[in-house]
């Protein structure tokens, strides 16, 4: 299959109404896009990415409108967080109704929405009459895609068209959560931070990550990670081990002179949360493809979008 990258949403839409694979930009990461509501397009997306049909996909839509089409019982909470988050990377879970392929959401009775602030991927969103499913572009358990040419690399001959709308601007995934009883859950840490999502609905619950029978893969210990082995701690500390030639490192705001430049990703030299959040996996990607051995990572502040950071740093590291 050619894949053709641009920004022609005419030929997109035209591919995603023929139930075809379309690559999508957010403002999080990029998408690999079907018909929601047809459950061979979407099953195509489980093949393109080797991705267990135990793990559901998010729906992406453009109107809190079309949200009400296909789910039901929308607690006010969870109505007062898509008003003030959305567009935005805010990823909420709703009771569905049969229009949605149990497919989508591995069985499960909620499906997750969320509107994405991309402009091409809006009006992409405005052309269809069906929401998009759509997981990060990426093969199961490696690094999300932030470019059109990371979807490119890994997952050329099995999408038809790759919207190209440049590098996503938060850079990690949207935060999950739930609604129940009035009370709030987090299922997966993300682009807005816990602090923000309290401030709209009082204090929220944090469900954290499991090995097995994940609500949400995003919370497997496992994911988000490089082929190379990767290390946290003190950067300072750790490097005297390793012989320097062999190393990369993945920090903050630091640089290593011990260290050849190529093979240093600095996230944010200023020391700005969002700016390394959007540089994250770029850099890891970056590090991955670097003729290093091994990767000497350092944690972020764990506040605001540090919390995320950290997390996706975290299950990168862990070894499978
Ligand atoms: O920012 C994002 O959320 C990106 C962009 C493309 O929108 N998408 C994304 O999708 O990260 P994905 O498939 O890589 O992660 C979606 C997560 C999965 O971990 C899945 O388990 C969880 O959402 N999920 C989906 N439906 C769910 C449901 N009904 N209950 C619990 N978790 C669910
Ligand atoms: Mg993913």
């Amino acid at each position: 299959m050619d894949t053709l990258i641009g920004q022609n949403l005419t030929q997109a839409s035209i591919l995603l109404t023929q139930g075809k694979l379309v690559a999508i930009p957010t403002e999080t990461v990029y998408g690999l896009a079907a018909n929601a509501f047809d459950k061979k397009a979407v099953t195509r997306i489980f093949e393109a990415k080797n991705r267990p049909t135990f793990d559901p996909l998010i729906v992406h839509t453009h109107s809190i409108e079309q949200v009400q089409q296909f789910t039901k019982n929308i607690p006010e909470k969870a109505k007062k967080l898509a008003k003030q988050f959305w567009p935005g990377s805010l990823t909420i879970l709703l009771e569905k109704n049969d229009l949605i392929p149990d497919l989508v959401t591995a069985g499960l009775s909620t499906v997750a929405v969320r509107i994405p602030n991309h402009p091409l991927t809006l009006e992409l969103l405005k052309q269809l009459d069906f929401p998009l499913a759509a997981p990060s572009a990426n093969p199961f358990g490696y690094i999300s895609p932030t470019t059109a040419g990371h979807v490119e690399a890994q997952l050329k001959n099995k999408v038809s068209y790759i919207i190209d709308g440049g590098p996503c601007q938060v850079g990690i995934e949207s935060t999950i959560v739930e609604v129940k009883n009035n009370q709030t859950t987090i299922y997966r840490l993300g682009g807005i931070s816990v602090e923000n999502i309290e401030a709209a609905t009082g204090k929220v619950e944090e469900v954290r990550h499991s090995s097995s029978n994940p609500k949400a893969s995003g919370m497997l210990k496992s994911h988000y990670a490089p082929q190379k082995k990767m290390i946290i701690g003190d950067i300072a500390a750790l490097l005297p081990q390793y012989p320097c030639d062999k190393v990369g490192i993945l920090s903050f705001r630091k640089t290593y002179e011990q260290v050849p430049k190529n093979q240093q990703v600095v996230l944010s030299a200023e020391g700005e949360l969002a700016k390394a959040a959007q540089g994250l996996f770029a850099g890891m990607r970056y590090l991955d493809n670097q003729p290093v051995e091994i990767i000497l990572a350092e944690l972020m502040p764990e506040k605001g979008l540090g919390r995320a950071i950290n997390d996706r740093i975290r299950r990168a590291a862990t070894e499978s």
